[in-house]
């Protein structure tokens, strides 16, 4: 199974800016657009339980979501709805069968993890052309992707104010 990550970051490396969890408040339309994309042409989710209260109104209800938990036996499971405290590649185990890519939506501490795991194939990163200084923060350096393992294959100007989508691979 293909493990796709996807993210949009400033120019400086965060997640979020300062105490507000929704990048919407800064990120480009442009940026949305394609996070609505790779949204519909996935069908299988992985994210941690903060980013999944954040952002489960707005996720396909057909699409499958695995919602990291530490309290996931405490949680409600539906058909479409898995909260999960395994290891990561369990789950993927698990999925391999019907699945051939898993995308991963976050948050901060889920990218840490499955990167540091070697487990992410694939990202796609959008940078927004501003430096937010305070927030969650992805990476220090863009560096931070070739010390991964990960090259740059294809860089994009997603819009005329500079927003870049970089897609890197193991
Ligand atoms: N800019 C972007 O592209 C982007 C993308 C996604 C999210 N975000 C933002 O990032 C912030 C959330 O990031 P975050 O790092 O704070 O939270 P997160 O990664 O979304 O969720 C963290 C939670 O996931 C669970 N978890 C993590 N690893 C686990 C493991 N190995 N096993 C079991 N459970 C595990 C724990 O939930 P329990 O506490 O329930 O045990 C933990 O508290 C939000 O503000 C969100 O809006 C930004």
């Amino acid at each position: 199974m293909k493990i796709v990550m996807i993210a949009v970051v400033s120019k400086d490396g965060f997640l979020t800016r300062g105490d507000d969890p929704h990048p919407s408040s800064w990120a480009s339309e442009e940026d949305r657009f394609h996070y609505l994309n790779m949204l519909r042409s996935h069908t299988l989710y992985l994210m941690g339980s903060r980013t999944y209260e954040f952002s489960k109104k707005s996720l396909p209800a057909s699409a499958k979501k695995i919602v990291m938990s530490h309290k996931a036996n405490e949680m409600p499971q539906t058909s479409n709805v898995h909260f999960s405290a395994a290891a990561f590649g369990d789950i993927l185990k698990q999925y391999e069968g019907s699945h051939d890519t898993l995308l991963v939506l976050g948050g901060a501490s889920i990218y840490h993890q499955m990167i540091d795991q070697g487990l992410i194939n694939e990202i796609h990163l959008t940078v927004e052309p501003l430096l937010l200084h305070s927030g969650t923060r992805l990476f220090e350096h863009e560096s931070y992707f070739a010390h991964h393992g990960f090259r740059l294959v294809e860089e994009k100007q997603l819009n005329e104010n500079g927003t870049k989508l970089v897609i890197y691979r193991t």
